[in-house]
C-alpha cells in the first residue's frame, strides 16, 4: 500500500499566514501540520509516500521533507498546480500509485488515533475505497454517508439539507486504482472542482464495495486560524514534559514544557504548561507564558503575557498587553507603545489580517 499527502490547495481560508507560505507548514506545538500525517503514514507500515504540491510553497515543503529518510519514509513529489479539486489532485498521482492501492490524507488534517484502524479494516474486505468518518453535531456543513449495519456504505451526499446520519467524511481515504477511473468520468461541481465524493459516489453506481471506519479519537482540519489553535490545544493537551533548554534559576515553572535546545526561561519568567517553546527562542524577565501557547524558533518574548496562542517564529514580542488566542506569522514584532505620541496602537498590518482590539 502507498500513501498520497494532498499539500496544494489555496488556504484562502488561512490568509493572511497563507500569503507566504504553504499552510500544510504551519505549525502545530511546534511542529509542521503535514508531518502528524507523515507520521500517521510510517506507524501504519506505508512507506512509500507521494507529496502532491500546488504553486505555493512548493519549494519550502521540498526543503523540509526531502527525500523522506529523516521521517522513515521514502517521498515522491507530484505536481497538481492549480487547486482543481481533491479528486483531481488523487488523479495526479495515477503513475505514482501504479497498481496499488493507497491511502489519500489531506496534508492539513490530523487524526489523534492515527489511520491503522482504517486500513486494517479496508484490508478486511474485499473493498475498492474505504472512508474515514466521524459522528458531528452539525452534518449540514459536510459530506454526509449513509452506511448500513455491517459499515458499508450506501449512499454520499455532500452538505444535505436533510442528512442522512450524522456522519462526516473526514480527510483520510483508502483506495483500490478502481478510483481512477471514477475520477476520469466524473465532472467538475458547481464550484468548478472534480469532488472526491462524486468520484467515491461513482464507484457506489459500479456497485463497488466501500468500507466505512468510524474514527473515535478526535479530528481536526485546520483550515481556519481557530482550527490551528484548537488543534495547538489538542495537541499540547497530551505532549510529555521535555526540558532540553535551560531553565534558569529564579524562573517560576509549571506543568508540561516542551523546551527544545537552545530555547532559554529567563530568571523572573513565569511559564505555566502544556506550553511548548523552539529552539533558539528566550522566554525573558516579566513575561507570563501560560498554557496552551507554542512559540516557534528564535523569537524573543519579554514583558508579555501570552495565553493559548501559536507564535510562528523568528518573531519579537515585548508588549505589555495581553496576547490571547492568537495566530502570529513569522518575522512579527509586537512592541510597546508606552510614551510615545500620539497615543494609539501603531499597525502595520497586511492583507487579510483579523484583530481584535
Ligand atoms: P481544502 O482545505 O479543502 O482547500 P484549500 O487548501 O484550497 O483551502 P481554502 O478553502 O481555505 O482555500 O483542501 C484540503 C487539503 O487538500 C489541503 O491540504 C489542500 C489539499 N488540496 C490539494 O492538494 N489540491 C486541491 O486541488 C485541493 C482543493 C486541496
Amino acid at each position: 500500500m502507498k500513501g498520497i499527502l494532498l499539500s496544494g490547495g489555496a488556504g484562502t481560508r488561512l490568509r493572511p499566514i497563507t500569503h507566504t507560505g504553504p499552510k500544510q507548514l504551519v505549525p502545530v506545538a511546534n511542529k509542521p501540520v503535514l508531518q502528524y500525517a507523515l507520521e500517521d503514514f510510517r506507524d501504519a507500515g506505508i512507506t512509500e509516500v507521494g507529496i502532491i504540491l500546488g504553486h505555493k510553497g512548493r519549494e519550502e515543503i521540498q526543503e523540509y521533507l526531502g527525500d523522506g529518510s529523516e521521517f522513515g519514509l521514502e517521498i515522491t513529489y507530484i505536481v497538481q498546480g492549480n487547486p482543481l479539486g481533491l479528486a483531481h489532485a488523487a488523479g495526479c498521482a495515477k503513475e505514482f500509485v501504479g497498481d496499488d492501492d493507497f491511502v489519500m490524507y489531506l496534508g492539513d488534517n490530523i487524526l489523534h488515533q492515527g489511520i491503522e484502524e482504517l486500513v486494517d479494516s479496508y484490508r478486511e474486505g474485499d473493498y475498492d475505497a474505504g472512508i474515514a468518518l466521524q459522528e458531528v453535531a452539525n452534518p449540514r456543513q459536510f459530506g454526509v454517508a449513509a452506511v448500513d449495519e455491517s459499515g458499508a456504505v450506501r449512499r454520499l451526499v455532500e452538505k444535505p439539507e436533510a442528512p442522512p446520519s450524522n456522519l462526516a467524511l473526514i480527510g483520510v481515504y483508502v483506495f483500490s486504482p478502481a478510483i481512477f477511473d471514477a475520477i476520469e468520468a466524473i465532472e467538475p461541481s458547481w464550484r468548478g472542482e472534480l469532488e472526491i465524493t462524486d468520484a467515491i459516489q461513482r464507484l457506489l453506481d459500479e456497485d463497488r464495495k466501500i468500507d466505512s471506519h468510524v474514527v473515535e479519537g478526535w479530528w481536526k482540519d485546520t483550515g481556519k486560524p481557530e482550527d490551528i489553535l484548537e488543534a495547538n490545544r489538542l495537541v499540547l493537551e497530551e505532549i510529555d514534559g521535555a526540558v532540553e533548554g535551560e531553565i534558569e534559576a529564579g524562573a517560576e515553572v509549571s506543568g508540561r514544557v516542551q523546551l527544545d535546545s537552545g530555547a532559554v526561561i529567563q530568571e523572573g519568567a513565569v511559564v505555566r504548561g502544556p506550553v511548548a517553546v523552539a529552539e533558539g527562542t528566550v522566554i525573558s524577565d516579566g513575561t507570563y507564558l501560560g498554557p496552551y501557547s507554542s512559540i516557534g524558533p528564535n523569537t524573543e518574548i519579554s514583558n508579555a503575557h501570552i495565553e493559548s496562542s501559536v507564535i510562528i517564529g523568528e518573531s519579537e514580542i515585548s508588549t505589555s498587553g495581553k496576547i490571547v488566542d492568537s495566530l502570529i506569522g513569522r518575522n512579527t514584532t509586537i512592541a510597546p507603545a508606552d510614551g510615545l505620541l500620539p497615543e494609539g496602537r501603531r499597525l502595520v498590518v497586511g492583507e487579510n489580517s483579523d484583530l481584535n482590539l
